[in-house]
């Protein structure tokens, strides 16, 4: 059994439905800090299939204990953890305590049940801004500009350091670029709690009426058009990501780390322009200063995945704008409709 730590979260959700297809059963630890239990019947209708589902935070030591005594547990696949930029500068203990301190519960627990596989979230944010593009898993490490992602670039480092000082442990660090998108159904899908801080969530409140614009934050760039470029993946193409590198978790498999991205770079202006075309909505936008701690460009070199996971990233940037419009429109409170 596979235990899904955030598992009612965005991308977790979509990844219990891609390991429940592909045959896994799926144990869920969520703490609901960031999502809804109203995801559960939602997975159940998708997948025909049930899911245990703890409702305990990874700091719970004894939550853990419990989980792991009642459940047959081989994997872990984590992705626990806060993830709002802004806000991880204005509350820096909050987030290092959750996401490095659950972290360490979480991996003790794990050892002490004889269970020491997993695969960590970890995020294009630890490259900083890096020098050349497309980066590759070689591309130095950079300096992050917000303590939201020394988490990840800490936790990469403590959990390369556990596998090196005991081999026993398989530990695959995914590192994502941009993750947008939605399942087909329309039924599950990303569920901001207020206002987004992501481009996409935002473009589809303002599609749907919820907010009056898009801020286009900074043209003066330098990229095609002077807006910031990014890799956007689809959610889903991220999820099949994660069932591939559960080969990664076979014994003697040591540490590997990918970049799960598209190799495509996209403009903010390039996404409002293929969202109004896969939506039929027009998106009214300003320009408005550049954020802070935003860099310009990066995109992915996913070569590596490919080669030795055999993934690649399915759906192009249509199907992306797609299939968050459909999820969107059809549930335009989200999960609190
Ligand atoms: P999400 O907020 O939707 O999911 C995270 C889940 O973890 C939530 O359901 C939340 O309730 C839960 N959680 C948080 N702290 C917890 C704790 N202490 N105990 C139990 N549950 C807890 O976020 P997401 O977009 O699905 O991201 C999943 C992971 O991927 C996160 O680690 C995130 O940092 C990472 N990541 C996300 C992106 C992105 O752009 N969405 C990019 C790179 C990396
Ligand atoms: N942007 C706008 N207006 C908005 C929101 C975003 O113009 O209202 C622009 C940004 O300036 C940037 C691009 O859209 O150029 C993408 O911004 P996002 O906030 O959607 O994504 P980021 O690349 O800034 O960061 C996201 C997550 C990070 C994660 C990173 C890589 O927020 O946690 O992707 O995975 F680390």
């Amino acid at each position: 059994m596979i235990l899904v730590t955030g598992g009612t979260g965005y991308i977790g959700s979509h990844t219990v439905v891609e390991l429940q297809n592909a045959g896994y059963e799926v144990a869920v630890i969520d703490n609901l800090s960031n999502s809804s239990e109203a995801v559960l019947p939602r997975l159940r209708a998708i997948t025909g299939k049930e899911i245990p589902f703890y409702k305990a935070d990874i700091r719970d030591r004894a939550a853990l204990e419990e989980i792991f005594t009642k459940e047959k547990i081989d994997s872990v696949i984590h992705f626990a953890g806060l993830k709002a930029v802004g806000e991880s500068v204005q509350k820096p203990w909050e987030y290092y305590e959750n996401n490095i301190g659950g972290t360490l519960t979480l991996v003790d627990v794990m050892r002490k049940h004889g269970c020491k596989n997993i695969i960590f979230s970890s995020s294009s944010t630890v490259y900083g801004d890096p020098a050349v593009i497309p980066v590759t898993e070689e591309t130095p490490k950079g300096t992050c500009t917000n303590p939201y992602g020394w988490t990840k670039s800490m936790l990469e480092q403590i959990l390369s350091d556990i596998q090196r000082a005991d081999p026993e442990w398989n530990v695959v660090l995914l590192r994502y670029f941009n993750p947008i998108g939605a399942h087909k159904s329309g039924t599950i899908g990303e569920n901001p709690d207020g206002i987004p801080n992501n481009l996409m969530p935002y473009i589809t409140q303002v599609a749907v009426g919820k907010l009056p614009q898009l801020s286009v934050f900074g043209n003066d760039y330098d990229t095609p058009d002077g807006t910031g470029v990014r890799d956007y993946i689809h959610v889903v193409d991220l999820a099949v990501g994660h069932v591939k590198a559960l080969k990664k978790l076979e014994p003697g498999s040591g540490l590997n780390i990918y970049n799960l991205g598209t190799g495509v770079g996209y403009s903010v202006l390039e996404i409002v322009k293929n969202f109004e075309e896969a939506s039929g909505q027009k998106i009214p936008y300003v320009i408005k200063g550049r954020r802070p701690g935003d860099i310009a460009m990066n995109y992915a070199n996913a070569d590596k995945a490919a080669r030795e996971l055999g993934w690649k990233a399915e759906n192009g940037i249509r199907e992306m704008c797609e299939d968050s419009w459909r999820w969107q429109s059809q549930n335009p409170n989200g999960y609190n409709a």
